[in-house]
């Protein structure tokens, strides 16, 4: 089974996965490179372009690639988790964590975090926490949490997914 990891923008899925690949026999996958190397523009610059409907159109399309192949560690986009048909297509060949911190972690990460993410980048604090909270339901939907807390390695993120596989 395919190890799929998502969460809210900036919980470390990216680096959580690299750690994965290098300690496992899972290759990684990310599909928001996917997405970039599809289009051959930046995730900010698609938002710019060609708005979110169609970013999430595309997303739709790479996750069901991404969900055919096998033995790979998938990094996703933080908002995969809306669409139910992205959920269904990953679970076929994945088992899915949700990397889950308090609101805090997010808020401590934010300033770096709003540089390559347009859904970040211009909001206030109080709407960030608000689309937080709203896609809660949505992260309580995968098979594992994980938790995530200030000042743990992704290496040991990682150990913790792996022996659950
Ligand atoms: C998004 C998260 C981003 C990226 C896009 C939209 C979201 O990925 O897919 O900017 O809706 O949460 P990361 O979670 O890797 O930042």
């Amino acid at each position: 089974m395919n190890i799929v990891l998502t969460g809210f923008m900036a919980t470390g899925k990216t680096e959580i996965s690299k750690a994965i690949s290098e300690i496992s026999k899972y290759n990684l996958v990310d599909t928001d490179d996917m997405i970039v190397e599809q289009e051959g523009i930046t995730i900010n610059e698609i938002f710019d372009k060609c708005g979110e409907e169609y970013f999430r159109k595309t997303e739709c399309e790479v996750i069901k690639k991404a969900a055919e192949m096998k033995n790979v560690v998938i990094a996703t986009g933080g908002g995969v988790v809306l669409n139910e048909q992205n959920i269904e297509n990953l679970r076929k060949t994945g088992v899915i964590f949700n990397l889950s911190p308090d609101f805090s972690v997010i808020r401590e990460r934010l300033e770096e975090a709003r540089k390559t993410r347009p859904l970040l980048k211009q909001d206030s604090i109080e709407n960030i926490k608000k689309r937080f909270d709203d896609r809660k339901p949505f992260y309580d939907n995968c098979d594992y949490k994980i938790k995530v807390i200030h000042g743990r390695t992704p290496r040991s993120y990682a150990m913790e997914i792996l022996e659950i596989m």
